[in-house]
């Protein structure tokens, strides 16, 4: 038997998530190196209750014990579904079957999800509108549509007599550990990482949601990955410069070299840029962790590629860089494409043709035979030395 643990934030207002300390992987893609937390809160009003997002499946039955640290489960009024994806919404099914008076309240679009994904009886969803307020007695819900954040039906719910903001995805992170922000020293990293994965495809979106929530006097924001947030001014001001699309005097090189010529044209730049007072990320794509090629993404403005020609088209690991760029929609402005061949080149257009329609200046490019010469090594500094005065000149 666990004894669970229940945190007060507020009055009548709980934390009852879940640390889920060994998950490695999301939607099969994305690394978690520390895990994560979905986080699910209770209000508790004078008349009624509300349980605000659940979690993910496989955690049913420590949600159920968590709320009944607080309440018996069966006596939940509202579920509200701030969004449908499984890690938040999977365990609605237990929850709608123990607490048989209970509302689901979603977005319209979310209304359509909970039926599709988790069969909710249609009678059993209650639709609500943007801006739209539910009491629960000396607790009052507001309901915030917040689309594309990061699926179509997202919205926040902010809790007015508490200044709290609950807004699932959006400002997560993924840690199991520590519950507030001030307790985490890195925090903004991490949270940047989950930023260039999940939100950054998303920018225009994220702006308008920031918009539409600059009025609210928010104390609290209560994601449903990661820590609180009790000093919400840092995360709404990282989230603002991101969402801006604001970058730093910064380069991510991702590359991948099978006989060391495509590394030694990409340490080449790198050293070239450096000298140039450029901040590198350099990303060996055979060992690197993409979550930590999306975090540098964020607020790079340029990009090097370093592509070298196998089978007569770019090794499958650039391939995978350059559509991640392209899926991930980072703010860059430049890219330089390096590539080696050994008796045939092809790299070079094939990248360039996965990244397709993604809007960059393709500064130069640099496609060598075998392992660079001292022109090619020339070329590569000059063209290192153009790159770094375009990134200079923006910042
Ligand atoms: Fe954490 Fe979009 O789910």
């Amino acid at each position: 038997m666990v004894e669970r643990n229940v945190v007060k934030l507020s009055e009548n207002v709980y934390w009852v998530g879940s640390r889920d300390w060994n998950r490695r992987l999301f939607d099969a893609l994305i690394p978690l190196p520390r895990g994560t937390s979905y986080n699910a809160y209770l209000v508790i009003g004078e008349k009624e209750n509300a349980l605000i997002d659940t979690v993910n499946p496989g955690f049913e039955k420590e949600l159920e014990e968590k709320i009944h640290a607080v309440i018996r489960p069966e006596t939940i009024d509202y579920v509200i579904m701030n969004h449908a994806e499984p890690d938040h919404a999977g365990a609605i099914p237990h929850i709608m079957k123990l607490a048989t008076k209970a509302k689901l309240i979603a977005t319209n679009r979310g209304a359509k999800m909970a039926q599709t994904f988790y069969a909710v009886p249609k009678d059993r969803i209650k639709v609500v509108g943007d801006n739209e307020t539910l009491s629960l007695g000396g607790k009052t819900l507001r309901f915030i549509e917040a689309p594309m954040l990061h699926w179509p039906e997202t919205m926040f719910t902010y809790l007015q007599e508490d200044k709290i903001l609950f807004p699932c995805d959006f400002f997560g992170a993924h840690l199991a550990g520590w519950l507030y922000d001030d307790e985490v020293e890195d925090l903004l990293v991490h949270a940047q990482r989950y930023w260039g994965e999940i939100m950054m495809p998303f920018r225009a979106m994220a702006q308008k949601a920031l918009e539409k929530i600059q009025g609210l006097d928010i104390k609290m924001i209560a994601p449903s990955h990661g820590p609180i947030h009790r000093n919400p001014e840092h995360i709404l001001d990282a989230y603002r410069r991101w969402a801006n699309g604001e970058t730093r005097q910064k380069a991510t090189i991702a590359y991948v070299s099978m006989w060391n010529s495509t590394e030694k044209m990409v340490k080449q730049i790198a050293e070239t840029l450096a000298a140039e007072d450029v901040e590198i990320a350099l990303h060996n794509l055979a060992i690197t962790d993409t979550g930590d090629l999306a975090k540098d993404l964020v607020d790079s403005k340029a990009l090097v590629l370093g592509a070298p020609t196998v089978l007569g088209v770019a090794h499958p690991l650039a391939v995978y860089a350059a559509y991640l760029v392209k899926a991930l929609r980072p703010p860059i402005k430049y890219v330089v494409l390096l590539s080696s061949y050994g008796w045939g080149g092809g790299a070079i257009k094939h990248v360039q043709e996965v990244l397709g329609q993604f809007k960059v200046e393709v500064v130069g490019a640099v496609d060598v035979n075998g392992p660079p010469t001292e022109e090619n090594t020339r070329k590569i500094v000059e063209m290192g030395k153009v790159l770094a005065k375009k990134i200079k000149e923006e910042a």
